[in-house]
C-alpha cells in the first residue's frame, strides 16, 4: 500500500517569519497527529529552523524548496545539502516548473540534486510536468518520458522507490481550477505504467506519484478518488488552515 501524502510547498507565499510560524503552529495543533496520510511543509530557507522548532516531535514533516547542486565550494547564493541536514530537513524539493523556468534549472541538474539528496538521507519530490507548449505540439509524453529518464537515472531500485514525483502541468499551475481528475489519472497511469516497463513492477507499483497544480478543497475530493494519484501537492489554495485541513481530509478514506 502507497502511503497517501498531502504535502505544501508555500513559495514566497508566506514572506515573512511571523506569517510562516503562525500557519505551522495551527497545521501541527490541528493535523501534528496523524498517522495516516504523510503531510509535509516546505517552506523558504531562512524558516527552516523556526519550523523545526515548531514540528520536531509532531508528525509533520519538513524541507527545503530547493537545494544546491553541489556539496560545498564557490556557489554564491546558494544552500548546500549539509545544511539542510542540520537543520533536519527530510524533503527537498527539485525541479519545479518555476525554478526550470526563471533559475533555468535542467534535467541535468534535477538528477545531480535528486543524488545529492539521497546522499543526506533526504526524500526527493521530483517535480515533472508538460507545459502548455508541449500540448500544442504532441510533446507531452515524451516530456514526462524524459523527465522521469533523468530524475531516476543512476538510483538504485530501492532509492527510486522512495522518491515522490509531483506531476505539475505547467498550464494547471497558478490557475482558477485544477486539472480534471480523469486527466490526472490518464497521465499518472501513463507514467507508472512506464515506470514499470523501465524498472520493473516493484518500483512503478512503489513509487508515489502526486498532483499538483491549483489544487483546492473543492477538487481534492475527486483527485484523491482516483486510483494512481497518491497524494496532492499544495499552493495558493493551502494557504489558509481551514483549506489546508478539508484538503488533507480528502486523503482520509
Ligand atoms: P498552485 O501551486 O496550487 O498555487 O497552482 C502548485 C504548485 O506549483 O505546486
Amino acid at each position: 500500500m502507497r502511503k497517501k501524502i498531502i504535502g505544501t510547498s508555500w513559495k514566497m507565499h508566506v514572506n515573512s517569519i511571523k506569517d510562516g510560524v503562525d500557519l505551522a503552529k495551527q497545521i501541527k495543533d490541528n493535523l501534528g497527529n496523524m498517522d495516516s496520510v504523510e503531510i509535509f511543509i516546505l517552506p523558504t530557507f531562512p524558516m527552516i529552523s523556526f519550523l523545526k522548532d515548531i514540528l520536531e516531535g509532531s508528525k509533520i514533516g519538513w524541507g527545503a524548496q530547493n537545494m544546491c547542486f553541489a556539496e560545498k565550494g564557490a556557489y554564491t547564493g546558494e544552500v548546500p545539502p549539509q545544511v539542510l541536514k542540520d537543520l533536519k530537513c527530510q524533503y527537498t524539493e527539485i525541479g519545479h516548473a518555476e525554478r526550470r523556468k526563471f533559475f533555468n534549472e535542467t534535467d541535468e541538474i534535477v538528477n545531480r540534486k535528486v543524488k545529492l539528496s539521497f546522499k543526506y538521507g533526504f526524500v526527493p519530490i521530483v517535480c515533472i510536468g508538460e507545459t502548455q507548449d508541449d500540448l500544442d505540439n504532441e510533446f507531452g509524453s515524451i516530456r514526462l518520458k524524459t523527465q522521469i529518464l533523468w530524475a531516476l537515472d543512476g538510483l538504485s531500485r530501492e532509492e527510486m522507490k522512495k522518491v515522490i514525483l509531483a506531476y505539475e502541468p505547467v498550464w494547471a499551475i497558478g490557475k482558477q481550477q485544477a486539472a480534471s481528475p480523469e486527466y490526472v489519472q490518464n497521465m499518472h497511469e501513463f507514467m507508472r505504467n512506464f515506470i514499470i516497463n523501465e524498472y520493473g513492477e516493484e518500483v512503478g507499483n512503489s513509487i508515489r506519484i502526486i498532483y499538483g497544480g491549483s489544487v483546492s478543497p473543492e477538487s481534492s475530493k475527486l483527485l484523491m478518488k482516483q486510483k494512481d494519484i497518491d497524494g496532492l501537492f499544495i499552493g495558493r489554495f493551502g494557504l489558509k488552515i481551514e483549506n489546508f485541513k478539508s484538503i488533507v481530509s480528502s486523503a482520509l478514506v
